[in-house]
């Protein structure tokens, strides 16, 4: 009788045990850390589309169901009633903080938002096109020669001065990059504004204007960056994780995360949607794009469509969605590419391609919307969701530094030329 925790692998006339593990709800696995030794096999999974790299705690997706939580918290909780500090120190610390450490949290925040003077001039020697997610990764990664005693042991012991630092710079830098980028003078953080409020400030007040800063705003950002603060194992983190596997320091991990982040296939795509939106608004003919994105011969995708994981509607997206003509209406704005996005969805999911292979809306295709209505440019769409993502990477950097000893390194099949030997020239 076959072990229900056990598959059989049969080859070479043998019969080799692979245990089967079972995840929190229900989801299984087969374990093959120890094929190599007893078979001399390796699995081909390239992209890992069938690969767990790791056991986690922190996000849980069910990507058939829709399904999104932090540390087992559903999203649509934290969306109503956290605000996005709440949800970096749950996804850092595995539960949501009392009053005391909610308040240790935001004053750690505070204390660390300032950027070292001498960086601040960093921002005067990049070209002034220059792309703020190349910015961002420069200057993250540049952040560990101004702390250089952020070391594994440190972290461990004292994950919130280097992870709030993170989180509050990485605010500050973002909002530099974007006051650069329009030749304003920058605007420090202010110590009595909560976390979205200040980046508000920072981003929209001037020496000469005082950003008004609207209720509604500050709770739709508080409900963007929830939304995208962690997504388990996805490009970006896996990033974070594998470079931390060799013990870089988080801050040089998490520049390799922004790095991954800035693809369009990744959390560049919420550029891309607003881009593909107005060439579409431009040209009044959804059915040439929805017709280049099934050829087969054309390169172009449907961006904001489509996910790895999830094979329904994106969780996220249908709460963005839904907040995104809250926030229009509550403020007046108007948006004609949300018009062509709400048709553009209307069609593909209507068409038999897009049904057939499980595409729906994912996270960044009404983002970009609700960002441009706040005013944020978009080319800090992907910004934010980097700075949004920071708690996600820096719990896994943790929970990897805590949980696996050994450095990332997958094995290959080599089908390239054998050389016996060649003529020297
Ligand atoms: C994010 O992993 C995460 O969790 C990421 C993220 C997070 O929070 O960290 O959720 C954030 O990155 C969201 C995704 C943002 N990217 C885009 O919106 C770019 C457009 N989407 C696609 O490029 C694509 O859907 C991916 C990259 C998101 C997923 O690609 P997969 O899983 O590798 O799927 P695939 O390329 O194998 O596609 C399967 C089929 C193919 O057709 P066939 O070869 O079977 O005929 O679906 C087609 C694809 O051509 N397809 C699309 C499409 N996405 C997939 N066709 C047209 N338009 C699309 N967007």
């Amino acid at each position: 009788m076959s072990n229900p925790n056990n598959a059989v692998l049969k080859i070479d006339g043998k019969e080799i045990m692979l245990p089967i593990v079972t995840g929190t709800h229900g989801e299984m696995g087969l374990d093959i850390s120890n094929l190599r030794n007893s078979t001399g096999l390796v699995t081909v999974d390239p992209s890992f589309m069938n690969t767990a790299a790791c056991y986690s705690k922190i996000t849980y997706i069910d990507g058939e169901k829709g399904i999104l939580s932090y540390r087992g918290i559903p999203i649509q909780e934290l969306v109503k009633k956290a605000r996005f500090v709440e949800t970096a120190y749950l996804l850092l610390h595995g539960k949501l903080p009392s009053r005391d450490q909610g308040s240790k949290f935001s004053q750690l925040l505070t204390r660390h938002s300032l950027l070292h003077e001498d960086m601040r001039h960093f921002f005067d020697n990049f070209p002034r096109g220059a792309h703020p997610m190349a910015i961002m990764s420069t200057m993250i990664n540049a952040l560990s020669t101004f702390y250089p005693n952020v070391d594994l042991l440190s972290l461990k012991e004292d994950i919130d001065t280097s992870a709030t630092r993170l989180i509050s710079i990485f605010r500050t830098m973002a909002a530099f990059a974007y006051k650069r980028s329009i030749g304003e003078p920058v605007v420090y953080p202010c110590p009595d504004l909560p976390y979205c409020a200040n980046f508000l400030n920072m981003m929209f007040s001037s020496p000469v204007t005082q950003y008004e800063l609207r209720e509604e705003t500050v709770r739709i950002l508080n409900v963007l960056l929830i939304l995208h603060a962690d997504h388990e194992q996805n490009c970006s983190t896996t990033a974070v994780r594998t470079i931390g596997s060799a013990q870089v320091n988080l801050y040089a991990s998490i520049s390799a995360g922004i790095s991954a982040l800035s693809g369009p296939l990744h959390g560049g795509a919420n550029q891309a949607v607003i881009d593909m939106l107005k060439k579409i608004e431009k040209d009044a003919n959804i059915k040439k794009y929805i017709d280049r994105a099934k050829d087969k011969n054309n390169s172009f995708r449907l961006m904001g469509f489509g996910h790895r994981v999830y094979k329904t509607y994106d969780p996220r997206a249908a709460i963005i969605k839904k907040e995104c003509h809250k926030f229009l209406r509550s403020t007046k704005i108007s948006s004609p590419l949300l018009n062509v996005a709400l048709e553009l969805e209307k069609v593909a999911l209507n068409d038999e391609y897009f049904i057939e292979r499980k595409l729906y809306p994912n996270v960044d295709f009404y983002s970009g919307i609700i960002y441009s209505a706040i005013g944020i440019p978009e080319n800090m769409f992907t910004v934010m969701f980097g700075l949004a993502r920071l708690p996600g990477w820096i719990a896994h950097w943790k929970e990897m530094i805590g949980t696996q000893t050994k450095i990332a390194r997958p094995r290959q099949i080599y089908v390239g030329k054998h050389v016996k030997e060649f003529s020297s020239r």
